[in-house]
């Protein structure tokens, strides 16, 4: 039965394996099999997507947090259209980088200048860059998901040799493990950069503790929020715990879905970059920017992050209720805020925990809810209470499905 709802998503499949190494791109990739998960998707709008097979979700992957708002948002996809009508991208400056780049440094406190790229990957990329031109050195050390570039995977045997030596790993709950690293580095690390997420609970001492560190090694703190910037109320995470990044990097809140991403900071480091090669054909595309303009006013004008951590922590605690209630050994929490929730099965037999997991969500699959296994969800502005509460309800019997398929297994 629930093999052939994703019939048309397996063809597809099929057919890709054949142009397409591994088949899909990397967050295409499938929630539990491609027999009992929808892996092709015809369109979106708002909070509900519609797979190839035409089953319509409520939506909390949201394209991994790139949509804010929700889908096709017609007011932002509206401004977008009337730039591209302008010609998206033409040969040298265009005013509209210089009102973005205020726009953008306006709403960081400390921030004064900002480069203009497409991706988060590319983003913190050019921090780091920046940060080693800033200050003469050369190592970094990180704790987060940063993107794709080579830096991000320096044990992988397909990047340049040498890059684990440069770029080293700390663990983002225990400051003492940064520490150890500046000991043994003594002013050799240019930048820590840091994904809010990795901060678990997140607190005002622990990021404190981090950016003191930094500092005292006369490092530069590059907090990496290309998934919290705009979506964390109030202000982003910075402005939450009164931080001073030297350089943030902004992505997936900002623009609803088209593709655009910055590095914001302070004039004494950011200035390093004049000069610097950071430049791509695709950087200067208006038409992003001018979606991204229009998000930005209306995440303002509504109060979209007070609206997601609202409907975040409905579902975190109805979700932590349903657990209770059906004695599921899970979790749900924000990760690290409510905007970004997530549930896990916290079983002590492994096997056990993955079947537990495995069944809670193909039961929520098959009853219209797509939420990531393995991956933190995002809430966005066109999710509203009623969804919250439709998901819950689905979760009650997708629970005691789960519960119960454990039991007999
Ligand atoms: C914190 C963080 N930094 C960087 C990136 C990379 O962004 P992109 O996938 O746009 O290259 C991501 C993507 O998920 C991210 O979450």
């Amino acid at each position: 039965m629930t093999e052939e709802r994703y019939t048309s998503s397996r063809k597809w499949l099929a057919r890709a394996e054949r142009v397409t190494p591994g088949a899909h791109h990397l967050s295409g990739r499938v929630l539990t099999t491609p027999e009992r998960s929808p892996m092709y998707f015809e369109r979106g709008r708002g909070c509900r997507i519609t797979d190839v097979d035409g089953h319509e979700y409520i939506d909390f992957v949201m394209a991994y947090g790139a949509f804010l708002l929700g889908y096709a948002d017609p007011e932002v996809d509206a401004a977008a259209r009337q730039a591209l009508e302008q010609g998206s991208l033409l040969s040298m400056n265009r005013p509209q980088h210089v009102l973005f780049a205020e726009a953008l440094v306006e709403r960081f406190a400390a921030a004064d200048m900002a480069v203009l790229l497409k991706t988060g990957s590319e983003a913190t990329t050019a921090a780091l860059r920046i940060a080693r031109r800033a200050t003469g050195r050369r190592r970094i050390a990180r704790a987060g998901y940063h993107g794709w570039h080579d830096w991000c995977l320096p044990l992988d045997r397909s990047v340049p040799a040498g890059l684990d030596a440069q770029v080293l790993e700390f663990d983002s709950n225990d400051p003492q493990s940064l520490e150890a690293l500046f000991h043994e580095y003594p002013g050799e690390i240019a930048a820590v950069i840091l994904a809010p997420e990795m901060v678990l609970p997140a607190t005002r001492e622990v990021f404190q503790a981090i950016q003191d560190a930094i500092h005292r090694h006369g490092a530069l703190f590059v907090l990496d929020e290309v998934k919290t910037a705009f979506r964390t109320a109030p202000g982003s995470v910075q402005a939450r715990f009164g931080l001073k990044p030297d350089l943030t990097t902004v992505s997936k809140g900002l623009s609803n879905g088209w593709p655009v991403a910055a590095v914001v900071g302070r004039r004494g480091v950011m200035s390093s970059a004049a000069g610097m090669h950071l430049s791509a054909t695709y950087h200067g595309d208006t038409a992003a920017m001018a979606a991204a303009l229009t998000t930005l006013r209306i995440v303002e004008e509504r109060g979209v992050a007070e609206h997601v951590w609202a409907l975040g922590q409905r579902l975190i605690d109805g979700l932590n209720a349903i657990a209770h209630d059906h004695g599921v050994p899970a979790l749900s929490y924000g990760e690290p805020f409510p905007p970004m929730p997530f549930l896990k099965f916290t079983h002590p037999n492994p096997e056990t925990n993955d079947a537990l997991r495995t069944a809670f969500y193909e039961a929520m699959l098959a009853r219209g809810v797509l939420m990531h296994p393995r991956h933190m969800w995002f809430i966005s502005y066109a999710h509203k209470p009623t969804d919250i509460d439709t998901t819950l309800a689905h979760a009650q019997s997708a629970m005691k499905v789960a519960r119960e398929q454990c039991r007999a297994s």
